[in-house]
């Protein structure tokens, strides 16, 4: 054997130990819940088989963890048919329509027949069919009209949680099905990203799914962290001997690598059904995504083929439906928000009520046009509801109980908060107050400028804005930094300590990377990710305000509403006297590209936070060395952080990193992150 050969051998058993190796954790993490090694590892693991993958790419296989996004963008789905339709369930809504069931099944079955059912969660995500074919993943269908649905294979490729090639255990030909849902936490984080960029939040997590599923991008679907279980398994003619219970098939799929929803119980009566509804009423609100009911299953596959189905549903299985989390109040005030962007959004301030294990007081009215539709006035008795369980809205008012005297609620014709005129966005549905210097304005940007993930200016939050404005201190963004020692010292809760503390953030935040500026600025549509790309594509801020509208498009990210956006900020007086002033304030507008070490930009993208004493850095030097690795060090850990790096007596930024979920790593595991010797 040639020594290029020996060399593709080993390259090749390398790689399937690799597949393996990442296929196994994957599945400890999603189907155990059990994890052996950290989430900074398995990217290496990761890394490692890309590498390889990129020398020998005859070594790729679909079912490399590698392939998971395909890159390809889809035209339309196409529509497959089930080969076994997917039914829908009947509902159910109390009690008594629950023991009719029971009673349902006992009257079609011998009286000394034993049945057992199986409870599981009613997820509210989307239901999916996927097919493996040679144990290898092949097809994902939606449920579509439960005759035909769509082919979103390449979309549902993405969610980590759906193995590419099951173990070797599991049947050669398989089709499951399951539900595809997003988080509670997930739905959040998007709904952020979505403010920054002006856009409007989704409202739950059940139609961003679906709306996710049908994105035509995978790497867009592949950034929205979906997830899945699943609950059925299509068995083949010759295998109905094999698996005989709901139960054995829920322990063979995991048996097989596919995640199951571990919280399902099995009982032997009605009764302890109905006990089970009633333990799950206010357990529901603690899972950490949406379940809108319970299912209850018939265990023996034998009853389930007695009992049979309607053309609609089968008839061994009820979903009990929780009564709808809705609450009634009054509705005290509608107060006007005015936004970063001038936007005026209407919020309802109400009499506090408990709603879905919390107490709510403020809900949305998303906008004027939805609040003039739905005709909610100020005095009106509501009703509310939780939609995602995350943010509180207000579903109709109470007409029978409407007070006399009570007007429609119209959008003001001025700025609640400065008075100036007020205008309906021509393409949506939007009033926006149309002076940048408006207070309530000028507050949100500064916040917006100030905060972590743009300027990072640690101290400089919501209350002492708030003081900074009110008090006449700061009247555009470029004042932070004329900011002095004597007027911070009169304001509240600043002593000297802080004030220096403050000015010193205010002096560090001059040098931080263009993309934090770019994104600072609040552009409308320029969130963090467009800003870090606008930054590399112009280098400088002079290249991108005088960029045309041709240029900007031609950046695949960039399209013409965005391009539109950037250059009407820049067309701006104030805007254009704002970046003068920031340059003579001796604010970076450059990108800092000398001092990343020369093809060593390996920490891209990375957001670092460091607590505790390092042995081999000083907070500076480590800071100074992620930045020359092309990485950021920020002061503080939220979601957005992608590793801690814990040295010796850490502060309460391990158990917040811990909280959220962020990598926690070692002084030694960025040391060999970065490829330098650990000493
Ligand atoms: S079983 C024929 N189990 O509820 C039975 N469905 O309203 C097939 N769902 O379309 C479904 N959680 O999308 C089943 N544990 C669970 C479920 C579940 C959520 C959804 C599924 C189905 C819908 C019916």
């Amino acid at each position: 054997m040639g020594e290029r050969d020996e060399e593709f051998q080993k390259a090749k058993e390398r790689h399937e130990f690799l597949c393996r190796e990442i296929e196994r954790h994957n599945e400890l993490y999603y189907v155990h819940a059990k994890p052996e090694i950290s989430d900074y590892e398995y990217d290496m693991l990761v890394k490692e088989l890309e590498k390889l993958e990129e020398k020998y790419p005859e070594l790729k296989t679909p079912y490399s963890p590698t392939q998971r996004v395909g890159g390809r963008v889809i035209d339309e789905f196409r529509a497959v048919e089930h080969r076994v339709p997917m039914l829908s369930i009947d509902n159910t809504y109390n009690e008594e329509e629950l023991r009719d069931f029971y009673r349902r099944v006992r009257k079609a079955i011998p009286p000394n027949e034993k049945v057992t059912y199986v409870v599981e969660p009613k997820i509210d995500g989307v239901a999916i069919s996927i097919t493996y074919r040679s144990r290898i993943y092949s097809l994902a269908v939606t449920r579509g009209d439960g005759f035909k649905g769509d082919d979103v294979t390449e979309n549902v490729k993405t969610i980590r949680s759906v193995p590419l090639r099951l173990k070797d255990s599991a049947p050669d030909f398989l089709e499951v099905r399951g539900e595809v849902f997003m988080k509670n936490d997930e739905l959040e984080r998007l709904n952020q990203i979505r403010e920054e960029m002006g856009e409007e939040p989704f409202r739950n997590p059940r139609n961003t799914t679906a709306g996710t599923l049908k994105l035509k991008d995978p790497r867009q679907v592949a950034e929205r962290k979906l997830e899945v279980f699943f609950y059925e398994l299509i068995l083949e003619e010759d295998q109905t001997s094999l698996i005989k219970t709901h139960v054995e098939a829920l322990e063979k799929l995991r048996e097989w690598g596919l995640p199951v929803n571990p919280e399902w119980k099995i009982c032997n009566d009605i009764e302890d059904v109905v006990k089970l509804t009633n333990e799950w009423r206010e357990r529901r609100f603690s899972l950490g995504y949406e379940i809108d009911g319970l299912v209850i299953k018939v265990n023996e596959h034998r009853i389930r083929d007695i009992l049979g189905a309607t053309s609609k549903a089968p008839r061994w299985v009820i979903a009990y439906k929780f009564p709808a989390e809705v609450a009634r109040t009054k509705l005290l005030n509608i107060k006007v928000q005015v936004g970063k962007t001038g936007a005026l959004t209407p919020v309802a301030e109400m009499e506090p009520v408990k709603l879905a294990g919390t107490i709510v007081k403020r809900a949305t009215l998303h906008n004027f046009e939805e609040l003039s539709r739905k005709d909610i006035r100020i005095g009106d008795i509501v009703e509310i509801q939780k939609a995602g369980e995350i943010i509180p809205q207000v579903i109709r008012p109470l007409l029978e109980f409407r007070p006399l005297n009570t007007k429609p609620f119209l959008p003001p014709e001025k700025c609640p908060e400065c008075g100036s005129e007020v205008k309906k966005d021509p393409e949506g549905v939007f009033y926006r107050c149309l002076n940048m210097d408006c207070p309530a304005q000028l507050k949100q940007r500064l916040q917006h400028f100030a905060q972590r993930r743009a300027m990072d200016i640690e101290g400089l939050g919501t209350a002492l804005i708030e003081q900074l404005v009110n008090k006449g201190l700061v009247k555009n963004i470029a004042d932070i930094y004329r900011l002095k020692m004597e007027q911070l010292v009169q304001l509240e809760r600043m002593g000297k300590k802080s004030s220096q503390n403050l000015l010193n953030a205010i002096e560090a935040s001059k040098n931080r990377p263009l993309s934090s500026l770019i994104f600072g600025l609040g552009i409308r549509h320029v969130g963090q990710h467009l800003a870090e790309v606008l930054a590399k594509h112009f280098g400088s801020i002079d290249k991108l305000m005088k960029a045309s509208i041709e240029e900007l498009t031609s950046i695949p990210e960039v399209g013409p509403i965005v391009a539109e956006s950037i250059r009407d900020f820049f067309s701006t007086k104030e805007n254009l006297q704002l970046i003068e002033d920031l340059r003579n304030l001796k604010v970076r507008m450059e990108e800092e590209t000398a001092s990343i070490e020369e093809g060593k930009n390996i920490l891209k993208g990375m957001t670092f936070v460091v607590t505790g004493t390092l042995k081999n850095f000083t907070r500076d030097q480590i800071e100074q060395k992620i930045k020359s690795l092309g990485g950021k060090a920020v002061s503080s850990v939220s979601k957005n952080t992608d590793y801690l790096i814990v040295g010796e007596s850490p502060g309460s930024k391990l158990e917040k990193a811990q909280r959220l979920g962020v990598k926690i790593i070692s002084e030694e595991d960025f040391l060999n992150m970065i490829g330098e010797k650990v000493n």
